[in-house]
């Protein structure tokens, strides 16, 4: 690619997150001051893997995300997180991190290449030139598939302009263009055909393979998807592990992990593995058999080999140097409202309807207005002659 950027791995450690008790639920009787959304947990994210993040719904995918990227304003956050060994901080790390959330916010009126062009000019260091920014659009373009829609008008989810997985697809390059390091994806492949979402998971792959840390939360993914990805991190419900690490050729490591439980049935035939460990760990399962899978994998191999990659990670490179730039954001503040304000004129430009019908409006209330006070002067006394 043509603008560099540094290949950073994120570790965290015994990561444990608490809101205060909803009120709903001390009405219930939970004497507990405090509710644990994450508990203990542990994992490795490296430059040029793919880590999936997956759990049945309400098992703290998106919590976990949030934790990790610094998107949590309120809660008590407990736990180390470090960026290539040295600790997190939360300035430097929104430098070199992006987010692409799971609900997709795009302005309807602009095209694909602007959409990405603004994304860029804000988001980008002051010290890259105009045409090194131009250059880097298109290869994001081109990364993601999108260059022959550029001057696609985004348009209205479900009723016009792109599609469901190309306004994805969209997200995913908003984000890139910033050229991040580390990027979080919350479902990307939710709410997709399989042929749709196999388009989408293909340029997340190209994006991993410039290099970068990517981690996706997933739902129920195909085996497709599912074998797209090199590593896994699979919650179950209050936030705790049940697998980290290598998934392995057609997963088998995962597999073989899951199949050394005692009791656990063999995988069947071209069964999809990501629905096979999802059944055979889930509550029922633990309720009939009492046993936690969390507690099983606390005390397992696999455990302490992830430990051992956090410890060998959590030691900055010789060398190294922790985040610095000079300043928080990358642009000062007169060129982000000229920006803006480019992209808003861009977008009233672009809604001649919404102008007319605001100019009519103004003239109507003009009227209005003008004829009630019609030859009223500004004196008092005038006012009062007309009681
Ligand atoms: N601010 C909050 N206060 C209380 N409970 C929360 C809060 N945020 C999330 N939760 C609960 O935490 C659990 C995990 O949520 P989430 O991370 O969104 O799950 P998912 O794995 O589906 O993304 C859910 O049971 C949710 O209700
Ligand atoms: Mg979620």
């Amino acid at each position: 690619m043509i603008l560099p950027f540094e290949p950073l791995a994120m570790t965290f450690h015994n990561l444990n997150y608490f809101v205060d008790m909803p009120a709903e639920m001390s009405a219930q009787g939970i004497p507990e001051t405090r509710l644990q959304l994450l508990s203990n947990v542990s994992g490795v994210f490296t430059p040029g893997v793919l880590t999936a993040l997956v759990g049945s719904s309400g098992a703290g995918k998106t919590t976990l995300m949030d934790v990790l990227s610094g998107r949590k304003t309120g809660g008590y956050i407990e736990g180390d997180i470090k960026i290539s060994g040295y600790p997190k901080v939360q300035e430097t790390f929104a430098r070199i991190s992006g987010y692409v959330e799971q609900n997709d916010i795009h302005s309807p009126q602009v095209t694909v290449e602007e959409s990405l062009w603004f994304s860029s000019s804000l988001r980008l260091p002051k010290e890259i030139s105009k045409d090194q920014k131009i250059e880097f659009v298109e290869e994001v373009m081109r990364l993601v598939e999108l260059d022959t829609l550029r001057n696609a008008i985004v348009g209205l989810p479900g009723s016009s302009g792109l599609s469901t997985e190309q306004r994805k697809r969209l997200t995913i390059a908003v984000e890139l263009v910033a050229n991040p390091s580390i990027i979080f994806m919350d479902e990307p492949t939710s709410g997709l055909d399989a042929r749709a979402a196999a388009i989408v998971m293909r340029t997340v792959r190209n994006t991993v393979d410039t290099g970068r840390t990517v981690v996706c939360t997933i739902h129920q993914p195909s085996i497709d998807i599912f074998e797209a990805f090199d590593e896994l991190l699979l919650l179950k419900r209050g936030g705790r592990v049940i697998y980290g690490g290598k998934l392995g050729v057609r997963s088998q490591i995962l597999i073989d992990y899951f199949q050394s439980i005692d009791g656990i049935p063999s995988i069947p035939d071209g069964y999809n593995p990501a629905t096979w460990m999802l059944e055979v760990t889930n509550p029922a399962v633990e309720q009939r058999t009492d046993r936690d899978f969390a507690d099983i994998y606390q005390n397992s191999e696999q455990y302490r080999e992830v430990e051992g990659s956090i410890t060998r990670l959590s030691v900055p490179p010789p060398d190294s140097q922790p985040l610095k730039f000079s300043s928080i954001y990358s642009q000062d503040q007169l060129s982000q409202f000229l920006i803006c304000l480019k992209k808003q004129t861009l977008v009233y430009w672009r809604s001649p309807r919404y102008n007319l019908v605001r100019l009519v409006f103004t003239m109507v209330c003009a009227l209005i207005y003008g004829s009630v006070f019609w030859d009223v002067g500004n004196q008092r006394q005038v006012i009062l002659a007309y009681n």
